[in-house]
């Protein structure tokens, strides 16, 4: 993690009550996760109870305490898609990443999730990354969609 980054980060927002949100979500975007670290120095130069900081940042979604991937892969396993072969889908990603779903591979290029109905059902299979929506995906697709990105 670059520390000096962070601190770049943190910095904009000393004098700024009630900035905690905004912070988590820069820290977000820069590092795809706000670290331990991170979290650490929120508290100690913004003077935030550390159960604060972990309860707003563990409330949004939008912000992980996980390690993240630079792609994010999203397999949607609602019924529509579950029908047409979306668990296949899902088994030939794993495949490919040496990951199961919620995981992230070793060198932080992918995250893999399941979802449940990303509203587009007629085009199931689904996969999303980044992003980008992929509908009709079957098996050999989705291997080939996952090898595109790097
Ligand atoms: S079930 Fe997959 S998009 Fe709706």
């Amino acid at each position: 993690m670059d520390q000096k980054r962070l601190s770049q980060i943190v910095d904009r927002y000393a004098d700024q009550e009630g900035a905690l949100i905004q912070l988590l979500l820069d820290i977000q975007k820069e590092f795809n996760w706000v670290p331990k670290e991170a979290v650490q120095q929120i508290s100690k130069s913004l003077d935030i109870p550390l159960s604060q900081i972990y309860r707003v940042a563990s409330f949004y979604k939008s912000v992980s305490l996980r390690p993240r991937g630079k792609h994010i892969v999203n397999v949607c396993l609602g019924t529509a898609c579950q029908v047409r072969e979306g668990p296949r889908v899902m088994d030939r990603i794993k495949g490919v990443l040496g990951i199961d779903a919620g995981e992230t591979t070793q060198d932080m290029k992918f995250t893999l999730e399941r979802v449940n109905c990303l509203g587009c059902c007629a085009l199931g299979p689904v996969v999303v990354v980044d992003g980008e929506y992929h509908g009709k995906v079957l098996p050999a697709k989705a291997e080939e969609i996952i090898k595109s990105y790097d």
